[in-house]
């Protein structure tokens, strides 16, 4: 099992598959009502330097219900801020904490502060990655889709952090995956070779939705412009418009097709609010999992 968790290809398959079982098994414990404290006297510092309703909120409350504390941290209110170098922060936080979950832009700060801490340091998002995110997606889909082999996963518009970390997790877990993403908005082409070259997972890219999402079991989307791409928004709005997931763009997948989107959406722009309220949206189960998923990560890698 990896120390620290920064991105997906950093995992192997039986890694993923400690994480789904534990969050099921601590989600069927919830659900019973069944309290379990195995974080009983350990603290997950929160640094976030971006935004969260979701990531934040299942984190704080993951640490609460297994007995821990969660302390929040706003980057731009720490000495970071004043350019204290990230390999002192994340000692002397080493020195504090239990674990660090962290949400920034450079996924180069994460791997600084991985290099330093002497703690496990998760990603909690970065421009390149959301790890958690899509363990919690994929626990989603292993439970409303019994399994994920022999699924077709669609993932359509950004070639972005998500597109990234489904990538990874592709790779290890063997995935169809098929991708489409608007020229000039392609995944990054070191992802994808790494992801070919270690697997023989079939992940295609493609311009064409339609070609994407035919058939496919699964479909999956995001903003159009994430966190710090704000001012690009009127742009790509023009870009990605045939990538839009609506009613004429589902009709070409499978008849029980699952819709996913790590929210927050926008509707009427990567998705309409007809697919996002109709019944093949999975979205608040999505949400809800990220509870699970994020309590199954801080038991494995905080508890040892
Ligand atoms: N999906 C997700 O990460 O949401 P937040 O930005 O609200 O944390
Ligand atoms: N791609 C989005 C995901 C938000 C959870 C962003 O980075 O803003």
């Amino acid at each position: 099992m990896v120390t620290h968790l920064l991105r997906l290809s950093d995992l192997s398959k039986t890694d993923f598959e400690i994480f789904f079982d534990r969050a099921m098994e601590l989600k069927r414990r919830q659900k019973q009502g069944t309290t379990h404290r195995s974080l009983t006297g350990k603290t997950l510092g929160l640094v976030f330097d971006k935004p969260s309703t979701r990531t934040r909120a299942s984190f704080e409350a993951a640490m609460v219900q297994l007995g821990g504390t969660p302390l929040f941290i706003s980057a731009k209110d720490t000495q970071m801020s004043r350019a204290e170098p990230i390999k002192d922060t994340a000692r002397v936080l080493s020195r504090y904490l239990d674990g660090l979950a962290i949400r920034t832009f450079s996924q180069d700060v994460l791997d600084e502060f991985a290099r330093f801490a002497t703690i496990p340091i998760i990603n909690a998002l970065t421009d390149l990655y959301h790890p958690c995110q899509v363990l919690s997606d994929l626990l989603t889909v292993i439970q409303l889709k019994r399994g994920y082999a022999n699924l077709k996963i669609a993932w359509v518009g950004d070639g972005n952090n998500m597109a990234h970390s489904w990538i990874n997790a592709a790779a290890v877990l063997g995935l169809n995956l098929a991708l489409a993403c608007p020229q000039g908005y392609l995944p990054q082409e070191s992802i994808l070779d790494d992801a070919s070259q270690k697997s023989r997972a079939e992940i295609r890219l493609t311009t064409d939705p339609v070609d994407a999402v035919k058939d496919a079991d699964v479909v999956n989307t995001d903003v159009w412009a994430s966190m710090g791409q704000e001012n690009d928004l009127e742009a790509r709005k023009h870009v990605f418009e045939p990538y839009q997931v609506n009613t004429d763009l589902l009709g070409h997948a499978a008849k029980d097709v699952i819709v996913m989107h790590c929210l927050p959406a926008h509707r009427g722009e990567e998705i309409t609010e007809e697919v996002l309220e109709g019944p093949h949206s999975v979205v608040w189960d999505q949400s809800e999992n990220k509870l699970h998923m994020h309590k199954a990560i801080l038991e494995v890698l905080l508890a040892r």
